[in-house]
């Protein structure tokens, strides 16, 4: 059996910070299923928050306040205090690990605007933030190739669980097909989120809610799954994402008549409101048959900021916009549509990134989990824009240190090798074996379509109830399938089999909460209660396996400085 001390799965941003907080005193292993510097992070664009104040004087309060009001209320306000108070120090300790940030006329780390922002706190490279900052920490890494194994395309297929005590995972290496158990004192997921489940996204191939329903599976809870954030400009039919950098930098937002239709939306943020105001107002905007030439996408206008600053500022959307429409936006307007983006639920965890095993916050041992896999619940209902780089370096760090502070000085726990190691085997040796009829890719594409058209920007109980029937019949499909390659050696098509089961078990999972959130809060809208109903919904959501399927218990909001208020902009 291989041991580390700690296990970590995952090597974006909040795993690889992760690692190198744990590795100060402890012997870590990184296991990530794409090599690091492609995980989801790099997709990141327009910026990283923190109150630096460099361009106008800004503070911690103001950043807590812009971030609860944007979460609709339903942040943990004691997490989000903590969260934005650390933002100034993780930016320089980036800067000094090597991190390359935009500057100012005067030398100074750069800031723009983003949405739902009332300061410019987004601080950037360019519009390659995320990129940037994955390429210094995984430099880092290698600097400490002493304590940290990186085990790089390995596939992780289940958590170990003894009682109250988690302590280590089973993996195959994606290579050679091997399955091995990786004992741990302490294990991490930093596993991202699963924007795959939906048509549109502009999540990697990798986000497929591996993490999440790993978590699930041994019985704990995930929280708030009916909270998937909609990014208002993703590429029309593709759902890239263009950063909200090009609205933070002047770009509008046009209908199909030419008309900044925000306006009618946010009349004192216009394209800068919150992402889960302007989604809907596109999407309100395409439903009323507004779109641009008759197409369910709007324009998004940057002609008016000129070649040098696009140059300087945007270079990377310009080169999307080239490179896949043959669209150049410094010439002609960008077609674009709402894409599912980020997951602001996930497993729950504490504020020491601690996962919890039910809705009174008892801890689940030598288990801890952070970034976008995580629900701490520092966004709320719905997340504002350059908060997910500072979450997962906040909380990578903080992961890190909680899984070190819990692993020294313990022992490795009981694991049975092969007791854990025949459970996947047999999972692996059904799926190689399924000679069915049905086809995983109409499977796949019949649950993208169903999450998009029926559990996406807006829902209602009818919708849901069909997505949910849907969903359950391509469960079964699910089951009768067939797999062609019977090879072990980077079998993909066997990974790809075993994500969408995970993507199938989570669109279940958000459909279901999303039927039971009956009002209208953050990024989950429902059309037939299109109201915030703080009276009977002001609690987080516990999901929880059962035979029946997912059962929904309630988990206090913790509330300190901000009572709910009503959120216009
Ligand atoms: O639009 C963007 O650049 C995305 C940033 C984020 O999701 O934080």
């Amino acid at each position: 059996m291989i041991q580390h001390d700690v296990v970590i799965v995952g090597a974006g941003l909040a795993g690889m910070r992760c690692a190198l907080e744990a590795c100060k005193e402890l012997d870590v292993a990184v296991l990530t299923k794409v090599y690091p510097s492609r995980s989801h992070s790099g997709a990141a664009q327009g910026g990283i928050a923190a109150s630096l104040g460099n361009v106008e004087p800004d503070s911690w309060e103001e950043h807590m306040y812009d971030t609860i009001k944007g979460g609709d209320f339903l942040n943990d306000q004691d997490a989000v205090e903590e969260y934005v108070k650390a933002a100034p120090r993780v930016i320089y300790e980036l800067e000094h690990m090597g991190c390359i940030f935009s500057r100012t006329s005067d030398g100074k780390i750069a800031q723009r605007s983003f949405g739902g922002h009332s300061k410019p706190r987004a601080c950037f490279s360019a519009d390659r933030t995320g990129h940037a900052i994955l390429h210094a920490l995984h430099e880092q890494l290698m600097k400490n190739a002493k304590s940290v194994k990186i085990y790089n395309e390995w596939y992780m297929h289940s958590l170990i669980v003894d009682g109250d005590r988690c302590n280590g995972v089973v993996v195959s290496n994606v290579q050679t097909g091997e399955v091995e158990v990786l004992q741990a004192k302490a294990v991490v997921f930093a596993t991202g989120g699963y924007g795959r489940v939906f048509k549109i996204t502009s999540n990697a191939f990798a986000s497929t809610a591996d993490g999440v329903m790993a978590a699930f599976d041994v019985g704990l809870p995930l929280e708030d799954p009916e909270f998937v954030q909609f990014h208002p400009s993703g590429l029309y039919r593709q759902g890239i994402l263009f950063s909200e950098a090009a609205r933070g930098e002047g770009g509008y937002l046009l209908n199909g008549n030419g008309e900044r239709f925000m306006e009618k939306y946010a009349p004192s943020r216009m394209e800068l409101a919150p992402r889960d105001i302007v989604a809907r107002a596109e999407q309100s905007e395409i439903n009323a048959g507004r779109g641009v030439n008759g197409e369910d996408c709007i324009h998004l206008d940057l002609r008016h900021l000129g070649e040098a600053r696009i140059m300087e500022r945007l270079p990377q959307i310009r080169q999307l916009g080239i490179d896949f429409i043959g669209v150049d936006c410094i010439t002609d307007c960008l077609p674009i549509q709402p894409t599912a983006h980020y997951s602001m639920g996930g497993i729950p965890t504490d504020k020491h990134c601690h996962v919890i095993r039910d809705e009174k916050g008892t801890r689940m041992n030598g288990f801890f989990a952070a970034g976008e896999c995580a629900c701490v619940s520092v966004h709320g209902g719905n997340r504002l824009g350059t908060n997910s780089l500072l979450e997962a370096v906040v909380f990578g760090e903080r992961a890190g240190r909680s899984a070190l502070e819990y692993a020294v000085g313990i022992d490795y726990g009981n694991v049975n090798e092969g007791q854990e190691k025949a459970k996947v085997l047999e999972k692996l040796e059904d799926v190689y074996q399924r000679d069915g009829s049905e086809s995983y890719n109409d499977i796949r594409n019949e649950m993208k379509e169903v999450m998009m058209t029926h559990c996406g920007v807006f829902r209602d109980e009818e919708k849901l109830k069909i997505c949910i029937e849907t969903l359950k019949g391509l469960q079964e499909r699910f089951k009768k399938g067939k797999v062609t390659d019977k090879g072990k050696l980077f079998n993909t098509e066997i990974y790809e089999v075993l994500e969408l089961g995970n993507m199938l078990g989570m669109a279940l999972i958000i459909a279901s909460a999303a039927l039971e959130r009956k009002e209208s809060r953050g990024g989950h809208f429902r059309t037939d209660f299109a109201i915030r109903d703080d009276a009977n919904f002001l609690h987080h959501s516990m999901v929880f396996n059962s035979p029946e399927g997912p059962v929904i218990k309630k988990k206090s909001v913790v509330i300190t400085k901000h009572q709910p208020a009503e959120r216009t902009y």
